[in-house]
């Protein structure tokens, strides 16, 4: 196993234990708290929260202090996933390699589920589990209030179903991609530069590295979506072109796309390059991003 490996699986390892502890601390136990657990606790990937992990890390700080605003981004991340999949959305019925939450528990329970983990991501964040740091959680708060919201994700989302069914400007599928995924991956970046206490400058370069890898996140998404299977994504194929989506691949084509995405995945690199080894983590993680299979 590389560095890189035993790092990333540490990281995992740390989120999804705290998940699970917050999930059981869950009072009102119940079919939703159950879809809650189902949705959450599986095989995602955990991008987001470890981005935020390995921001603090990088800067000398406390993953501890990092941690609780990490598990928040990854429920509202959880959140929408459940939502994208609903038959008034993309009508998916498999996610992260089991049925949608909507197939196992019925599309009204998994909108509850999604609007509980949006609920408990702000629960956390305010400290009801354990004593926060005021300003670190007013600023985590502000940010990801910001950035899962009309300005960000859900804006984001409204753009894409807007755009079903035409041909859209190269310009607004780049609007549509960055507030869909950028801002959902840009925040945790941020908010690792704020758990560490980093610079305003460190905050400029998380900003624009985390557009970028969201953007370079959403065109391999989007290749995915042609070129994988089920079996290996978790997640069914060729939703994009059922739905009729505005994507890179269908205003580009594959080839394009995946120039982009590699020209994306240089601009990622280059920005960490100030950090030199101690960003080793980082870059190794853009890599394995720009050639994920899942
Ligand atoms: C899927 O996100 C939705 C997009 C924004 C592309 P991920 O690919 O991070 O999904 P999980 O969390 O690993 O299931
Ligand atoms: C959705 O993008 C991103 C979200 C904000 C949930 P997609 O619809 O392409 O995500 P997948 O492919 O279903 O994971
Ligand atoms: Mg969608
Ligand atoms: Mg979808
Ligand atoms: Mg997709």
């Amino acid at each position: 196993m590389t560095d890189f490996q035993k790092q990333l699986e540490q990281y995992m390892l740390v989120i999804d234990e705290k998940l699970q502890y917050y999930i059981d601390s869950i009072e009102e136990k119940s079919i939703v708290s159950e879809a809650m657990q189902y949705s959450l606790m599986n095989s995602g990937k955990r991008i987001r929260p470890v981005l935020a992990l390995a921001f603090c890390d990088m800067l000398g700080g406390d993953i501890q202090k990092a941690l609780p605003f990490a598990c928040a981004v990854e429920m509202i991340h959880t959140y929408s996933l459940i939502h994208d999949d609903l038959p008034c959305m993309d009508d998916d019925d498999l996610r992260r390699g089991k049925p949608s939450c909507h197939k196992q528990f019925g599309e009204a329970y998994a909108l509850l589920a999604g609007d509980a983990l949006l609920n408990l991501a702000f629960e956390i964040m305010f400290g009801r589990f354990e004593q926060i740091d005021a300003p670190l959680a007013m600023e985590c708060g502000r940010i990801l209030s910001s950035y899962a919201g009309i300005d960000g994700m859900i804006g984001g989302q409204t753009i894409d179903l807007e755009s079903e069914e035409k041909q859209i400007s190269l310009e607004l599928l780049k609007k549509l991609q960055a507030l869909k995924t950028g801002k959902l991956l840009t925040a945790p970046c941020k908010i690792g530069v704020l758990a560490a206490g980093g610079s305003k400058e460190d905050l400029t370069l998380a900003e624009q590295f985390g557009m970028d890898i969201g953007l370079q996140f959403q065109i391999v998404d989007d290749i995915l979506d042609v070129t994988s299977t089920a079996e290996v994504l978790g997640k069914p194929i060729g939703s994009d072109a059922q739905n009729s989506k505005s994507t890179y691949v269908s205003l580009l084509g594959l080839e394009q796309s995946a120039q982009m995405a590699e020209q994306l995945k240089e601009k990622s690199l280059q920005q960490l390059a100030q950090y030199g080894d101690k960003a080793a983590f980082l870059k190794a993680l853009v890599l394995e991003l720009s050639r994920r299979k899942k």
